[in-house]
């Protein structure tokens, strides 16, 4: 019974992925760890996948605040701050000494470890010990889904 079962995952993995992802046969190698192809699409979508890449719901996301949310391109947190429809997302990783920093509170993103903090509006350090701001990465709203840009 198992081995059917296999015998029709295989089958159908190598059929899906030799449709969906160019030179992916090799994906199907393993029945249990998905392919890891060390980079992200640079289009925005999940590797494997024909969809954006989507980080949250823009619902999900308080307005005038934020939320930690996973970067789906490498897994990294990121910090996503939102005003109305707009939003706009750093790499959580503080410049200090690479503590994931806390979501956005009356405009400061403030970093739990030694208190370094950065304007939510732009990512820039406004108190150390960090020397530098946040970095951002591009994302846009679509469909009511925060996603890559
Ligand atoms: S790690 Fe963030 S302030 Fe030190």
């Amino acid at each position: 019974m198992e081995k059917t079962a296999l015998s029709r995952r295989s089958m159908l993995c190598g059929v899906l992925v030799a449709l969906a992802v160019p030179g992916g046969l090799a994906a199907c190698g393993s029945e249990t760890t998905p392919p890891d192809t060390g980079t992200a699409p640079a289009d925005g979508t999940t590797p494997g996948s024909s969809g954006p890449a989507i980080i949250a719901a823009l619902a999900d996301v308080p307005d005038g605040g934020g939320m930690l949310a996973g970067n789906p391109s490498n897994s990294k947190p990121l910090v996503l701050v939102r005003t109305g429809e707009t939003v706009k997302a750093y790499d959580a990783t503080c410049p200090h000494q690479g503590t994931a920093v806390a979501p956005p509170e009356g405009g400061v993103i403030t970093c739990p470890n030694h208190g370094s903090t950065f304007n939510a509006s732009d990512g820039a350090v406004t108190k150390g010990p960090a020397t530098k701001g946040l970095t951002e990465v591009p994302v846009k709203v679509e469909a009511g889904q925060i996603i890559l840009a």
